[in-house]
């Protein structure tokens, strides 16, 4: 029985780009979606742009435009760059739309007829200046418990103490830099506290992950508090029914717009929004970031059940992005934005990178760029497209591009992939992504062991029927794993449908095998990832920091390490080197493989001298060795000593060379 299944992911605010970190949310709830319908259920994934709130309007002001043409703006460049790395949204919408106001309006008058809306005076911070209240992100001051200057309203970045703005000491607005004074202002509030048994049973039942069920046990111990839900003019939002100036807080209609989103899709292909939103059959699938867990898995449901709708059936989050192993950041050039890596690297290196870390968990995952180019250069070029290219290059070269019977060692080759077709799905419906990926690679090796075994360059010569079998084969364990990969890679999917002659697949396909017929001219699936390109994306990327007029710089300030005796420094035994083969080290971009002699010892080093030398410069040559240091066991393979060098590391490495009349092995004082 086809599933009815609507997917969403978080709606982006519509002040700012899309960036990697975005990105990683999209692409998984992609994956997801399209693997729905490769199984054939009626899976819809809707989006839409998050466009209300103070954040906007300000940021609309600062422009000189209005709030409508900046979210307009925005959202042209949000759908280019979905569009860009193949985010097949079935609607991608705004939440500044018709269908969202009169919804939001709908849900409200539900919740206030239910008895869920309390009407209350509050004292909030004001600025005669710019004439509206401060939410607490927009008033600056001395943190009350630190003393720490210069933070936020509501929490100090540096002692990480939460607090209320009137507590905050010299308060400014951020703005305009006056001081804010206390205003009262009537503000509308949801009861969630009225949900609290009904949230509890809801959060049960697999909806949510382990790890988030724990968190959200801590909350109901705290007890579930009102939720302010109104905004005061100026405000860029929708109108509260009744009053004149008084606006939904954007966090209001912004999940809303989920079923706005809903909405637009059902106009287009003629459905009922009813089906998703009414009709308990259907599957409601949220994919979110941890940080807005709270909203999704509190505030929403209890509005869903105050109004009489579907509540989602599950919440998948996911953790933050970081990149070689921190926080992104402007200044190290690893905040990169959608458009920015487009302009340099294929996507289908992204979404396959991200999706061999994702798990259905709550982890942060990491986008090491080292590791993103050997990894795509092994499995994706090296394994998965060049088991591609071998076999049907040679089948259209040498036998006309026609595929023969399938033996029955090959049957049960195939058959083995075969049979781990429901254990790839059942890894896709639970979101374990990277447990899917290494049995596909798992597969792929195989597969490259049947060829190698069966030697089909060989046998193309004397026993040309004997190639054609096993390059029927090959091609079939294409197809297969194309199917499997196809979740992840639609373009590289369709690349391969198109030269195998195939309809578009669908994941039924796997029972399929192809024999006694032609397959077309092959053209290239992917290219290997060139690092000077990611190299050139982060260096784009890189946003300069204006250097502090005084004060000590970061190095400065930096301790030093902990004190060392000449005794323990002499410790170190450096001797002369000689590089007797310097070579290139497959996926890392900054290390060098040598082989040294040390006088009768040879060594196998790794050094970071990639980009500083070329391999060549250094053959021969004589060089400082620091010979007595452990082998140590690195990614790459065992080192065994170090080559010593002063700089700051990449382009900025010089070696200490010694002179040419020196013997290796001899010792440096
Ligand atoms: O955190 C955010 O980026 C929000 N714009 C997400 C909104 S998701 C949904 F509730 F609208
Ligand atoms: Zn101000």
């Amino acid at each position: 029985m086809p599933r009815r299944i609507l997917v969403t992911a978080a709606l982006p605010y519509a002040n700012g780009p899309i960036h990697i970190g975005h990105l990683v949310e999209y692409i998984q709830t992609d994956i997801w979606a399209r693997f729905q319908k490769m199984r054939g259920h009626d899976c819809v994934y809707c989006c839409a742009d998050d466009t209300h709130g103070t954040p906007i309007m300000l940021r609309a002001r600062q422009e000189q435009i209005s709030p409508k043409e900046l979210i307009e703006r925005m959202y042209a460049e949000h759908v280019r760059d979905f569009l860009g790395f193949d985010i097949a949204f079935d609607s991608y919408y705004s939440t500044h739309s018709k269908e969202n106001r009169i919804c939001s309006e709908m849900i409200y008058e539900r919740l206030k007829q239910g008895g869920h809306i309390a009407v209350r005076e509050v004292e909030q911070a004001f600025c005669e200046h710019d004439r509206m209240f401060l939410p607490d992100r927009f008033i600056r001051g001395t943190c009350p418990k630190c003393g720490a200057a210069d933070q936020y309203g509501d929490s100090c970045e540096v002692c990480h103490a939460t607090y209320s703005p009137l507590d905050l000491r010299d308060a400014r607005c951020s703005t305009c830099g006056q001081p804010p004074q206390q205003r009262r202002s009537k503000h509308y509030f949801f009861q969630l506290g009225d949900f609290t048994d009904r949230l509890k049973d809801w959060i049960t039942g697999g909806r949510v992950h382990a790890q988030v069920q724990n968190k959200l046990g801590e909350w109901f111990d705290q007890g579930l508090r009102d939720w302010d839900i109104s905004r005061d003019a100026p405000y860029f939002g929708f109108l509260i029914p009744g009053e004149k100036d008084k606006y939904f807080y954007v966090w209001l209609d912004a999940p809303i717009g989920y079923i706005a989103s809903t909405m637009n899709y059902c106009k287009q292909a003629g459905r009922n929004y009813q089906e998703y939103w009414c009709d308990p059959a259907t599957e409601i699938h949220h994919f979110i970031g941890k940080d807005i867990t709270y909203f999704h898995a509190l505030f929403w449901p209890a509005m869903l059940m105050g109004a009489r709708l579907n509540t989602p059936d599950r919440l998948t989050i996911h953790g933050f992005l970081t990149v070689n192993g921190e926080k992104m950041s402007k200044s190290r050039g690893t905040f990169v934005m959608a458009a920015t890596y487009l302009k340099y690297l294929d996507i289908n290196y992204l979404r396959y990178y991200y999706a061999s870390k994702l798990g259905p968990g709550t982890e942060d995952i990491d986008l090491n760029l080292e590791d993103f180019v050997r990894r795509i250069n092994s499995d994706l070029v090296g394994n998965f497209a060049n088991l591609a290219s071998r076999s049907i290059t040679m089948l259209r070269k040498s036998l006309k591009g026609r595929l023969g019977k399938l033996t029955e060692e090959a049957r049960a080759m195939l058959k083995g992939i075969q049979g781990e077709s429901e254990a790839i799905a059942g890894d896709f419906e639970s979101c374990r992504y990277a447990a899917a990926v290494r049995r596909m690679v798992g597969l792929a090796d195989e597969v490259n062991r049947y060829i190698d075994r069966r030697k089909p360059w060989a046998a193309i010569k004397t026993d040309p029927e004997h190639a054609r079998q096993t390059l029927t084969a090959s091609i079939n364990a294409v197809r297969l794993l194309t199917i499997f990969l196809k979740p992840i890679l639609p373009g590289f999917a369709g690349r391969m449908e198109k030269i195998m002659q195939i309809e578009p697949l669908q994941w039924s396909d796997t029972l399929v095998l192809l024999e006694d017929r032609e397959v077309g001219e092959f053209e290239r699936l992917i290219e290997r990832v060139d690092p000077r390109k990611v190299e050139m994306m982060i260096e784009e990327s890189k946003e300069t920091q204006p250097q502090a007029a005084s004060g000590p710089t970061e190095l400065e300030k930096e301790p030093l390490a902990e004190e060392i005796d000449f005794e323990q420094f002499m410790k170190v035994d450096l001797r002369v080197g000689k590089v007797l083969k310097a070579e290139i080290v497959e996926g890392a971009d900054k290390l060098l493989r040598f082989e040294v002699d040390l006088g009768g010892r040879t060594r196998n080093i790794l050094g970071a001298f990639r980009q500083a030398y070329q391999p060549e410069e250094m053959e021969g040559k004589l060089v400082v060795v620091a010979a007595n240091l452990a082998s140590r066991k690195m990614r790459f393979g065992l080192s065994e000593g170090m080559i010593m060098a002063s700089g700051t590391g990449d382009k900025d490495v010089f070696a200490l060379w010694v002179d040419e009349g020196a013997k290796p092995g001899q010792r440096i004082h």
